[in-house]
């Protein structure tokens, strides 16, 4: 796509932010912060605006914890047709990473997020809010 040019006028202060936050993030340089910042804006965006979305479920749990899978199956069928992926991995003797790839209506992936993410005896869960298009 071509590259458009445009000026942006900055206080001084938030023009030392933007660069810190270039150097901190390593991006190589300013348009490319600029550009991830849109991007992340446009994410929200849709999300808050309950739009067609995708995203991860992250998972860790303790696989020893009773009824735990059970429920967490029972969640995931009553939604599977917001689950694209699932991916077990047996961390160690007791842990697992589930990470589990969604995309539907924010609002959907947000319900099913929580359901799991509450379930007794997951030690931590993340939903990566990302976009389909
Ligand atoms: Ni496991």
């Amino acid at each position: 796509m071509a590259l458009k040019r445009f000026g942006v006028s900055l206080e001084e202060n938030l023009l030392d932010d933007l660069d810190q936050l270039v150097e901190r993030q390593k991006f190589p340089n300013r348009s490319q912060a600029i550009r991830f910042l849109v991007s992340q804006l446009k994410v929200d965006d849709k999300w808050n605006g309950d739009e067609e979305v995708a995203g991860a479920i992250v998972l860790v749990y303790d696989h020893h914890k009773k009824d735990l899978q059970t429920k967490s199956t029972d969640i995931q069928h009553d939604f599977h047709d917001l689950i694209l992926s699932v991916q077990h991995v047996h961390l160690d003797h007791n842990n697992c990473l589930e990470t589990i790839a969604v995309k539907g209506r924010a609002s959907q992936l947000k319900t099913l997020s929580d359901g799991l993410i509450s379930l007794k005896g997951v030690k931590h869960g993340k939903l990566v809010m990302s976009t389909c298009s």
